[in-house]
């Protein structure tokens, strides 16, 4: 038969990376819940017009990245959700969440994007998010940076490799019109220039043409007007109050006055957390204000900041910088042989994890060498050993797997002692591991 493999671009998160993972999550979460976040889960399936109407139809997720299909049974147009600020949005207007005032939420979850896949960029990736809705001041921006600063503590990232802090403004929808109007004429000025993909944005989107990576066009960009000359005092203010919060804290951040971000529902702050660590795909974090999407989303007004971090990028930072050690997440491999032994052992395991205990139980009849391979193999900090002559003893041997040349070796004890012992053996295996 055939093989069949997975979708180009969608990872499998295999068992050796799933510690990992598991580790960042908790330790995210934690952060998270530290700031007053609640978690909230959106589906991964939304109406395609979300998407269409909150991110922007003039944008690069919008016009090709979308995994859009119609349902086969009611014709409806959906799509795979590309981010999920848009859904946070819809789900607190559809069940009234900011009627009792702010709120601070956040997320894990895959996305999707039909992207050229390589390395740190994939059709199905994972985000850690956090959306604040209903809240105006500049504080909050600050907050939501403090707390990024913070998780690249809590995983282990030593200050210097931290990702570095990129800010901007996007000012208002006046500034930004006034903005755009300066773009377009310096732009048409040298349309001759503009390569296809820039002519068609002249006329739909100018600001994108910023984003052109085409080297032919790199010094017309370099001298196109900024936005920052055209904010007006109550923009400066905000861009202000939020840099003096980060420099009071000691975060250490670069203003960019060329950073626009890819999605259309961004105001004021703008921030992404970019590392030459990863290569091209050195964006792990990115985020801003988006004041008027819930009231462009049918909801009443109220401003919001928020910010997402692409998990995969982030544990491949970690791997660079700051090696997540997986402590073993079993401690006990159950080793039997003899007549009846299986029977018995499955007994017994049930009953030392009624103590407390991770057991992995041997599965099948095998040698006691090979059982003991399995043993060392499976992580566990514990051998515990089963023959025939410790059944009718009703003891058991606890043999350490990890412990140093200096460490007390295997010892027999009776069942009622054994959970006691293995904790106790357990703890001074780990007291030397990390000594
Ligand atoms: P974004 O910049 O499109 O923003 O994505 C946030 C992060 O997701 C990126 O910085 C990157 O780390 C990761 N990411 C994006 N695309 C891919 C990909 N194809 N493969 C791997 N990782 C990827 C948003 O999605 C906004 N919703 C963030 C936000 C929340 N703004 C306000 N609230």
């Amino acid at each position: 038969m055939e093989k069949i493999v997975g979708v180009k671009g969608m990872n499998d998160l295999l068992p050796q990376q799933a510690p990992v993972w598991e580790w960042v999550e908790q330790t995210v979460a934690e952060v998270f819940r530290s700031y007053g976040y609640q978690a909230i889960r959106t589906p991964i399936v939304e109406p395609t017009a979300l998407f269409v109407r909150g991110i922007g139809e003039v944008t690069d997720i919008v016009e090709k990245e979308m995994y859009s299909f119609t349902d086969a049974l009611n014709g409806e147009r959906l799509t795979l959700r590309p981010e999920n600020t848009a859904a946070v949005v819809r789900a607190c207007i559809e069940h009234n969440l900011l009627y009792d005032g702010p709120r601070r939420l956040w997320y894990v979850g895959p996305m999707f994007r039909h992207e050229r896949p390589q390395k740190g960029r994939y059709r199905q990736f994972h985000q850690f998010g956090a959306e604040a809705l209903g809240f105006a001041q500049p504080s909050l921006d600050a907050e939501q940076l403090l707390l990024v600063w913070r998780l690249w503590a809590a995983l282990g990232i030593a200050p210097a490799d931290r990702p570095v802090l990129h800010l901007n403004s996007l000012g208002d929808l006046s500034e930004r019109l006034a903005h755009r109007e300066a773009l377009v004429a310096y732009f048409t000025k040298a349309s001759d220039r503009l390569d296809t993909d820039s002519q068609r944005r002249l006329q739909t989107n100018p600001l994108r043409i910023l984003d052109s990576k085409n080297p032919d066009m790199a010094d017309l960009i370099a001298g196109a007007p900024t936005l920052s000359s055209f904010l007006g005092a109550a923009s400066k203010a905000h861009q202000d109050a939020v840099c003096e919060a980060l420099g009071r804290a000691g975060v250490p951040f670069q203003m960019n006055d060329r950073l626009v971000r890819g999605l259309d529902y961004y105001n004021l702050t703008v921030f992404e957390w970019v590392t030459d660590r990863l290569g091209a795909q050195g964006t792990v974090c990115g985020g801003g204000r988006y004041d008027t999407l819930v009231e462009q989303m049918g909801g009443k007004p109220a401003p919001a900041c928020g910010f997402a971090i692409g998990v995969e990028r982030l544990i491949a930072l970690l791997e660079e910088v700051a090696p997540v050690q997986p402590k073993p997440a079993t401690d006990l491999y159950l080793v039997h042989f003899g007549d009846q032994s299986e029977a018995a052992a499955l007994q017994l395991a049930e009953h030392l994890r009624s103590e407390g205990l991770r057991v992995v139980m041997h599965s099948g009849a095998a040698s006691l060498k090979s059982q003991m391979k399995k043993a060392d193999a499976s992580g566990a900090w514990l051998a515990a050993i089963q023959g025939d002559e410790e059944r009718q003893a009703g003891t058991m041997v606890l043999k350490p797997l990890r412990a140093g040349p200096d460490q007390a070796g295997q010892q027999s004890v009776p069942l009622a002692e054994a959970a006691g012992l293995a904790k106790k053996m357990i703890e001074q295996q780990r007291m030397q591991s990390r000594a």
